[in-house]
């Protein structure tokens, strides 16, 4: 790996900044707050940088996407995507291409088993464009995730 850090932009997306309200057996009990202070915690220890957005207006939610730019611009803003866009996973076309535009790697990730709940949670308009999917590991998930996205950024540049 080069020296600079790796650094992940993570992305949560509609109703996430209600954790800690919602329902505990599905999302857990932490606020999203702390959620990402544990985010930064194991990212670091994997040797990754991250930045944090989130947003309940999908306009600005494309938006974040859009300010993203692949290396090697001389200001990267992200080298890979974490983003759990909560409902507009299920529906959101227009965040599907924002997606697309930044050409960057991207894992999808959810608190809950989106596979397990309503039928129309099992579609998802992101995950073609994601090289993996974590899903019902409540916030444990993100360090799995963190995982296989340095093993990602790792074998890129092999
Ligand atoms: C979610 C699952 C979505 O179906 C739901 O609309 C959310 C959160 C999750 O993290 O489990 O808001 O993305």
């Amino acid at each position: 790996m080069s020296d600079r850090a790796k650094l992940i932009a993570v992305m949560h997306g509609v109703n996430l900044d209600q954790l800690g309200r919602r329902d505990p057996a599905l999302y857990g009990t932490l606020t999203l707050a702390e959620l990402e202070q544990r985010i930064e915690r194991e990212a670091s220890a994997l040797g990754l940088a991250t930045s944090f957005f989130h947003t309940n207006h999908e306009g600005d939610f494309i938006e974040h996407l859009h300010s993203l730019r692949a290396p090697p611009t001389p200001s990267t803003q992200a080298d890979a995507i974490l983003l759990n866009p909560g409902a507009w996973t299920h529906y959101a076309w227009a965040i599907r291409d924002a997606l697309e535009i930044t050409g960057l790697p991207a894992l999808e990730i959810h608190l809950s088993d989106v596979h397990s709940r309503e039928p129309w949670r099992r579609v998802s308009v992101i995950s073609e464009l994601c090289f993996a999917s974590v899903s019902g590991r409540g916030p444990d998930g993100y360090a799995e995730a963190l995982a296989l996205l340095r093993d990602q950024l790792e074998g890129a540049e092999a």
